[in-house]
């Protein structure tokens, strides 16, 4: 069998796209807010049951809104350290500190955790949980226990979802896209949702939707004139024909998906002895990444394991290892370990999944594995 690859993204046929692409091209409307950026903004509030703003890319989308959610220099913002570094960045660039807290056993923001992040520092500006490989935050609890602190303060705490993972996902029949003061996606390649690159602020603010809308072009109010602080966040026509594709085959792509993820779990469950996250009822699930973990007690023998699995033709990778706390740009931000942000971080193992992976290739990466925890004795016994 043929190497599998992390991931095939979910991109159109040439002669899908080619006939928007020579009109864009021959009108010379290639970026500037035309047709296909307002359709695909306009498809995507429809589909959310949001109001939406497109961006150059995930981050962008991440630095604008908190920016547009009012942070303050030097105030604190609170994430999981289990996320992508971009997060973090996304802070840092909209001039607010990183505050790390620990993940629930699913890898999403710990509330409990949270709550006590909240009581001890007071000057936090926002909140960014994130909606990781996918699976919704604790969004319920998350917004009580904030929404509870910023009364104590007599003043609002927003929460902005680090939703670039979740472009698609649903929990009780509630699209991802709608909770919080603000929801940010990325369409990068690796997404659910794929613009080639590019990023997506949801809100049901209207004034939140109307600042970024400024803020992604130089912060020019009209005519030139820039009354905003601002950068070049644009997305181009040529990405949103691509985004504005796949977003109307979403739907039958995520009921796919989820028969396929569904099939794969219960194959490593059968034929493993690797852990897998809980997919709770109700949630609709992107896996924006599948991953499993090495055993408790095994994460020494995890490298050993992905060397096994590439022998046998399956690429992996270990999302998100090291935590964010733990890598050299963050770690002066970090000042107290997160024991099981650390453990689950040192175990995860990310394995090929796609929209159009097959029976024989999910099959062959479950054989893959159960050959390579071969690895777990070997490293109990050291
Ligand atoms: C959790 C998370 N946040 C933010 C981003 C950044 O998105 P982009 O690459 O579109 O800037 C990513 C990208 O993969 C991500 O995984």
């Amino acid at each position: 069998m043929p190497r599998i690859p992390l991931i095939k993204p979910d991109l159109p046929q040439l002669e899908e796209v080619a006939d928007s692409f020579r009109e864009v091209l021959s009108s010379g409307k290639i970026t500037n807010f035309g047709k296909y950026v307002s359709a695909f903004e306009k498809e995507a509030g429809e589909y959310l049951g949001a109001e939406t703003v497109t961006t150059s890319s995930g981050t962008m989308a991440l630095l604008l809104t908190l920016q547009a959610l009012g942070l303050k220099q030097g105030e604190k913002v609170i994430l999981p350290s289990f996320t992508f570094m971009a997060t973090g960045q996304a802070i840092l660039y909209a001039g607010g500190v990183p505050v790390f807290a620990e993940c629930e056993n699913d890898l999403t923001l710990s509330p409990a955790d949270l709550e006590q992040l909240l009581a001890k520092h007071d000057n936090v500006g926002a909140v960014i949980p994130v909606h990781t490989y996918g699976l919704p935050a604790r969004t319920a609890e998350i917004e009580t226990i904030v929404d509870a602190a910023g009364r104590k303060r007599g003043r609002k705490i927003p929460v902005m979802y680090d939703a670039a993972h979740a472009f698609g996902s649903s929990a009780a029949g509630r699209r991802v896209g709608t909770f919080g003061d603000a929801e940010v996606f990325s369409l990068s390649v690796t997404k659910m949702l794929v613009s080639v690159e590019g990023g997506m602020l949801a809100s049901r603010n209207p004034e939140t939707i109307a600042l970024v809308k400024k803020m992604r072009g130089y912060g020019i109010e009209a005519n030139y004139n820039a009354q905003w602080p601002g950068l070049n966040g644009k997305m181009s026509e040529f990405h949103a024909i691509i985004g504005l594709h796949n977003l109307r085959r979403l739907g039958e792509l995520m009921a796919d998906r989820q028969k396929k993820a569904r099939r794969y779990l219960d194959l490593v469950k059968a034929r493993t002895a690797f852990d897998t996250f809980p997919w709770p009822q109700g949630v609709e699930h992107t896996f924006k990444d599948f991953t499993v973990l090495v055993p408790p007690g095994t994460a020494e023998t995890r490298d050993a394991v992905m060397a096994s699995l590439l022998e046998q033709g399956v690429e992996t990778r270990a999302y998100f290892h090291p935590p964010v706390h733990q890598q050299g740009w963050f770690a002066r931000f970090a000042d107290r370990p997160l024991p099981r942000t650390e453990d689950l971080a040192s175990r995860v193992i990310t394995l090929p999944f796609y929209t159009s992976i097959t029976e024989q290739e999910m099959e062959h990466v479950a054989n893959a594995l159960a050959s390579a925890q071969k690895h777990f004795h070997a490293g109990a016994s050291r």
